[in-house]
């Protein structure tokens, strides 16, 4: 990649935009015209789901300006809602001033569950399981060969008694399982149905339940960025204004759940659209994410903002991200495929490292219009667009009608409808 910094990208036409991007990520075009056609033929599409009967296609921008651990990286966002390309792009340019996205990941670790019912001494149970906890995990390394070979495999058994539920007392084993570059669920999911037949054999109990957990709080991705305060200025907002107008602003997040889940909401707009531009599995994602912003008891802002000594604005994101780079869509999907590629990532650590810096700078972009002009000057516009599309117009009448629509203040089809007849005439 030679840089993501890529100027007037906005205003090239959509073909010279892929040529653009190849040249600056280094590819050949080829390698990228899958972004640009749906990417999914109808036929590949009746191997990945049943009952096929077609595919259904959602906008990719490329959020531009990122720098993530020293590395410039054009990012691949599939998404269906104006603004978040933009804001993305916009708050990554910010933070290069401060050297970008600093990122860090636990070990690829998944949490796979298995319920123990019909037992009659629970504790006697759990501890007769913990005495066999290295054959079992032995015998969960030798459930995927190829997994062990790349470094993965049983890390830890983890037992506990729930004391009380409906249906009274029983046991949950976690076997924490090292997927190392894959998202999990297929190797997880087969290590706990292999398992359970022995953890039946040591407990007298019956294994119920054996699937992973979407709560992947053993695979954080975590991002910081520091934004220089004068960075923050624009129209009549001095730096220091917009700054703690972001605090206050994450401060609401922070303490009510009402406002944290929209907070949330906003990183999940970067988060989701690399994860779906990429193949992945974003309910997983979303389910995590949500899991993890409540781990308190009290669901809150899964992102902190603060400022550091020189007065500089200092954000974070820490979050389970369970995203992998090969099985599943993420190496049959061609879309998927180009997207990778663009991004050059090696691991999957390394995607997870490039998505959490893209909440961030979300969150960031969502914070700092919330936080001093609103929120839907900036949608305005792209909103008309649409209005404009969906009320007929074609061409260069798409631009014009949006721009009236937007002096009037009046974005509504019925008025575009009608502004489009007058020009008819
Ligand atoms: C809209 O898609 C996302 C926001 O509501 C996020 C937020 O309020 O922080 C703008």
């Amino acid at each position: 990649m030679t840089t993501s910094r890529i100027q007037g990208f906005y205003n090239l036409p959509l073909e010279a935009r892929l040529e653009k991007l190849a040249e600056a990520a280094n590819l050949p075009i080829e390698e990228l015209t899958a972004l640009q056609r749906a990417g999914l033929s109808v036929e590949q599409a009746d191997h990945m789901v049943e009952n096929a009967v077609g595919i259904f296609g959602l906008p990719i921008g490329i959020g531009l300006n990122f720098i993530v651990d020293g590395r410039e990286v054009l990012v691949p966002m599939a998404i269906e809602e104006p603004s978040v390309v933009a804001g993305a792009s916009f708050m990554a340019k910010l933070a290069r001033a401060g050297g970008g996205f600093f990122t860090t990941t636990s070990a690829p670790e998944m949490i796979g569950q298995m319920q123990v019912l019909d037992l009659d001494d629970v504790h006697a149970a759990r501890l007769a399981l913990l005495e066999r906890r290295a054959d079992l995990l032995a015998e969960a390394d030798e459930i995927d060969p190829l997994l062990k070979k790349l470094g993965g495999g049983g890390r830890d058994l983890e037992v506990r008694v729930i004391p009380d539920s409906p249906i009274g007392p029983f046991l949950v084993v976690h076997l924490i399982y090292d997927v190392r570059d894959a998202m999990g669920a297929n190797a997880v999911n087969t290590a706990c149905e292999r398992l359970a037949p022995q953890i039946e054999a040591i407990t007298g109990g019956r294994v119920h339940l054996r699937i992973l957990s979407n709560l992947a709080d053993r695979r954080l991705a975590r991002a910081r960025c520091t934004i220089p305060v004068k960075e923050l200025a624009f129209g009549d907002f001095s730096g220091e204004q917009v700054r703690d107008g972001i605090i206050a602003a994450w401060a609401f997040a922070a303490a009510d759940p009402y406002r944290a889940a929209t907070h949330n909401k906003g990183i999940m707009n970067g988060v989701d659209a690399v994860v779906i531009a990429t193949g992945n599995d974003w309910r997983a994602i979303e389910a995590g994410a949500h899991a993890y912003a409540a781990r308190s008891g009290r669901y809150t802002s899964l992102s902190t903002w603060g400022k550091n000594a020189d007065g500089s604005l200092t954000g974070t994101l820490e979050m389970p991200m369970a995203v992998g780079i090969v099985g599943g869509a993420t190496k049959v999907h061609p879309a998927a495929k180009a997207a990778l590629k663009l991004m050059g990532v090696r691991t999957a650590a390394e995607l997870a490292g490039i998505i959490v810096s893209v909440g961030l700078a979300q969150n960031l972009a969502a914070l700092r219009a919330l936080a001093t002009e609103g929120i839907q000057r900036g949608h305005m516009s792209l909103h008309a667009r649409q209005v404009a599309i969906a009320a007929g117009a074609v061409g260069e009448q798409i631009e014009k009608l949006a721009a009236q629509l937007v002096a009037e203040k009046t974005v509504r089809i019925d008025r575009a409808e009608e502004i489009l007849k007058s020009w008819e005439k």
